[in-house]
């Protein structure tokens, strides 16, 4: 079974709950991205955002934190109303920061950028609850699929396998009709999409038809 996972960064921040309850039919979890001006060249989203929006919204709240220091906001976004919290192993501490969230009660995900490779997560497999793969430079929505992080994803799904480990893979960055087939058959199992869902005229429509290109390739690979 594959998750989908709008992103709210690509909707419009006017109108954020009406634009949250025109996916909620079609989505599995809500990804909101955390952008500090800092980690990334952009601000976006803090846990007053997501404390207005949990009153809104019954869904997952999958909190991908693009900071420097995402030690000193887990435990604010946890009491907004976050359901997990996805650090990035680029940022260090890693092993201390999944500890911390778990220790919330949050589900503790680790991120890596297109650029870092395979090696720099592979202590933490067995520490996350969640592994998300940058499909794209984190920071901004709309930006093109990067096809060479396949081999990572690939790589990550054979050695969660393998290693027998329950962890969730996530992808996020240029998710749409024609590339949730790519990243499924590499191994991702919970699709994160931004302007492919908020940019399109109906956007529950836009979520279906990535989640059922998504399950078709799934079915193919079986
Ligand atoms: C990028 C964010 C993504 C972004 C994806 O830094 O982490 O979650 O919303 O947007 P699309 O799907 O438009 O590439
Ligand atoms: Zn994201």
């Amino acid at each position: 079974m594959l998750k989908i996972a709008p992103s709210v960064l690509s909707a419009d921040f006017g109108g954020l709950a009406e634009a949250v309850g025109e996916v909620t039919a079609e989505a599995d979890w809500l990804h909101i991205d955390v952008m500090d001006g800092h980690f990334v060249p952009n601000l976006t989203i803090g846990p007053p955002v997501v404390q207005s929006l949990r009153k809104h919204s019954g869904l997952f709240f999958d909190c991908h934190l693009m900071m420097t220091d995402p030690g000193a906001y887990l435990e604010a976004f946890r009491r907004a109303g976050a359901d997990g919290c996805t650090v990035h192993v680029e940022v260090g501490q890693t092993s201390a920061l999944l500890a911390e969230a778990k220790s919330l009660g949050l589900r503790a995900g680790l991120a890596v950028n297109p650029e870092t490779p395979y090696e720099a997560i592979d202590p933490f497999l067995d520490e996350a609850d969640l592994i998300l793969c940058m499909t794209v430079h984190p920071g901004f929505g709309g930006q093109s699929f990067m096809a060479e992080v396949l081999p990572k994803i690939a790589r990550t799904r054979q050695e969660l396998d393998r290693r027998g480990l329950g962890a969730e893979l996530e992808v996020d960055g240029g998710i749409d009709e024609e590339t949730a087939p790519l990243v499924v058959a590499a191994g991702a199992r919970v699709l994160v999409a931004g302007s492919a869902v908020f940019g399109a005229d109906r956007p529950w429509e836009a979520a279906r038809r990535i989640r059922e290109a998504g399950e078709k390739a799934l079915a193919g690979h079986r």
